[in-house]
Formats: structure tokens, C-alpha cells, sequence
């Protein structure tokens, strides 16, 4: 049977949809998610209606701009990482957002924990990578320890998801204009 992505949650308002993407650190994955996700959303005609935030559940980085390894994978695929600045992911980002995607299992525990552990399982919490049309589900590596090319990785999965993610939004009653 061929896959599908989930259904994205409905808007909490209509006409608008915001979008959060969760790391570590916020320096390598989460920004190269931001700065694609937010390129494809203005492509798609989607700007007015969708916004994109990044964060990382971790703080040692708050206020740095991208890691250069990262910076320099987009700057080389025509991207521009120079407006970036790290953001510690907080409680009230799970009011403020739609969806809230994080890049690997330890991400989305953490924002979990943050919820309360006994929560109720949130349709706005999920990872990233059940919106990858190829791996329908895995966690986007930690680039940070290896090699140029694990930032490389990243993004090619990064713009495959993204695809798939803006596919949905074109799908919401309201977002485009065109409802
Ligand atoms: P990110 O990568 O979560 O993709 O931004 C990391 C950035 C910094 C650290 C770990 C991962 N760190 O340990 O400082």
C-alpha cells in the first residue's frame, strides 16, 4: 500500500498556521528545517498565513547564529542562514503552535516531559520525520560530532519532509486564500 503523511491538525484559528521545529541545540537541524520550511511556505504562496519558528530544548546556545557547518550546507544549496538566532524551546511554544515537530526521539521526550508526563497524547506533538516520504518516520541525525556530510544528510531530508509538509498546509481550508 503507498504511504501517506499524517493529517495535519487543524488550525487553533482559522486563516492562520504556525509551525515549530525542535533540536538540541538549535544551531544545526531545527535551523535548516526553518530557513527550507520557510522558503517552500513563501514559494508556495503560504507566507501570509504560515509562520515557522525553530527552538532547542537545551540553552547553551541561545543567541548564537547557526553552526557554520550548517550555515555553510545551505549557503552552498542557495539558501540564506545569516538571520538565524538559537531559541530555547518553552511550555508556552505548545500553546502558540499547530505543530510542533522534533528531529529525534530524545527531542520529543523532552518537549514531552515538559508537557507533563501524564498528558494526554497531543496530535501536535510529533517527530519531524513522520512527514519523510522516504524513511516514514526516522529521527534526523544528530550532525553535530560528525562530518560535512551528515549536515548534507540533513538537509536532504529536510527538503524531502518539507515537501511534504507544505503539500498538507496547500490542504487547509483558508491557508492559501483559495478555500
Ligand atoms: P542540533 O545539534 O540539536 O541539531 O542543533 C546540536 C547542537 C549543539 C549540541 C548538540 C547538538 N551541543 O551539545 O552543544
Amino acid at each position: 500500500m503507498s504511504w501517506l503523511p499524517p493529517p495535519l491538525p487543524a488550525p487553533r484559528q482559522p486563516g492562520r498556521y504556525a509551525v515549530a521545529l525542535v533540536c538540541l541545540g538549535n544551531i544545526c537541524r531545527s535551523p535548516i528545517a526553518d530557513v527550507v520550511l520557510s522558503e517552500r511556505v513563501d514559494e508556495a504562496g503560504l507566507a501570509g498565513h504560515v509562520t515557522v519558528a525553530s527552538s532547542g530544548t537545551g540553552g547553551w546556545h541561545v543567541g548564537d547564529p547557526m553552526d557554520p557547518r550548517a550555515a555553510s550546507v545551505l549557503l552552498a544549496h542557495d539558501y540564506d542562514p545569516s538571520l538565524h538566532r538559537a531559541r530555547q524551546f518553552a511550555a508556552s511554544w505548545l500553546e502558540e503552535h499547530d505543530l510542533v515537530l522534533c528531529m529525534d526521539a530524545r527531542n520529543l521526550e523532552d518537549v514531552t516531559s515538559v508537557r507533563g508526563e501524564d498528558s494526554a497524547p497531543d496530535e501536535r506533538l510529533r517527530l519531524f520525520g513522520d512527514f519523510d516520504p522516504v524513511t516514514h518516520g526516522a529521527e534526523v541525525p544528530d550532525p553535530y560530532y560528525g562530518g560535512p556530510e551528515g549536515f548534507e544528510e540533513v538537509l536532504a531530508m529536510v527538503e524531502r519532509t518539507c515537501a511534504t509538509i507544505v503539500s498538507g498546509l496547500q490542504r487547509i481550508p483558508g491557508l492559501t486564500g483559495r478555500s
